[in-house]
């Protein structure tokens, strides 16, 4: 089956946008650039998110993830994972006994959430001013990184992730959530490559992850959601983002998006950024928290 083809420009070098690319952008929710990042740049990555697993001891971890408390205690790790670099575990890498199946390396579903901020390489590559550029073009007048995300897609066992707005998971009044998605290996259809809805970002926000009491819930805000689960609007379909090394895809916080599990036998390694509006609030209930004495931050002047 063909799918629609998705409009991809290639990246100008600094960042800068054309009239044409941000039209696109306003237009489908998503904007494709090409050749954004260099293949030593995603190398250099890969190497790094390789090093910092060869360092993580998951024994340390294994037994958060097999104990009897094991909700309690896995929502524990996530949520005050928000300043830190922690690692999250594909659903099926754990044994009952609660060994690995599987090498750590084979296992990693991704890691977070503050990369960007701890880590050196990901924090240089993250605060490149042509990213802090593409933000501004398109609307966020003073970007701050919120998140950032290792994102492996392990050959065979890597997971699917379900169709989800980001503002979902990272609210600002009003929304302002960005996300810049740069794949460091080619993604495509059959290695779980992201799908969108072109224009989806159009209609409203229609899930909200929050923090309470009690941990996490998640709360419906209107009755969109169909039993399929979400609404194909103005009869537009899901157009898969097939993505070359070094492209940077740019999602609006409202655009419906989705990616496969990935069945081959190639991984599909990603690195993804939130950034949000960093002159609005940032609400108490939002699940990612940083402590007051490691703030978000935004690009350097140049
Ligand atoms: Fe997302």
């Amino acid at each position: 089956m063909n799918a629609p083809e998705i409009t991809r420009f290639t990246a100008s070098g600094d960042g800068g946008l054309t009239p044409a690319m941000r039209a696109a952008y306003e237009r489908d929710g998503f904007l494709v650039l090409d050749d954004f990042f260099s293949p030593g740049d995603c190398a250099a990555l890969i190497g790094r998110a390789s090093a910092l697993v060869a360092g993580f001891a998951p024994d340390d971890v294994a037994s958060i993830f097999s104990s009897a408390n094991q909700s309690a205690l896995t929502d524990k790790y996530f949520l005050e994972s928000g300043d830190e670099i922690r690692f999250f575990f594909e659903e099926e890498a754990f044994a009952p006994s609660g060994a690995l199946k599987q090498a750590k390396e084979l296992s990693i579903n991704k890691i977070g959430h503050a990369l960007h901020d701890l880590d050196p390489v990901f924090s240089e590559l993250s605060r490149r001013p042509a990213l802090g550029r593409v933000a501004q073009d398109l609307g966020l007048a003073t970007p701050v990184l919120m998140q950032s995300m290792y994102i492996f897609k392990q050959p065979r066992i890597g997971g699917e992730v379900v169709c989800h707005q980001d503002a979902t998971f990272l609210m600002t009044e009003p929304i302002s959530v960005m996300g810049l998605w740069l794949a460091l290996e080619p993604a495509t259809r059959e290695n779980g490559c992201m799908w969108a809805l072109p224009g989806g970002h159009r209609g409203p926000l229609l899930r909200r992850f929050v923090r309470d009491e009690g941990g996490v819930r998640m709360d419906e805000l209107t009755d969109e959601l169909t039993a399929e689960g979400w609404p194909e609007r103005a009869g537009a379909a899901y157009v898969p983002i097939e993505a070359g090394t070094g492209t940077l895809v740019v999602l609006h916080g409202l655009l419906p998006h989705r990616s496969g599990a990935n069945r081959s036998d190639r991984s599909r390694q990603a690195y993804a950024l939130h950034l949000v509006d960093g002159s609005l609030p940032w609400p108490a209930d939002n699940w990612l928290q940083r402590r007051p004495e490691r703030p978000a931050r935004g690009f350097a002047k140049p």
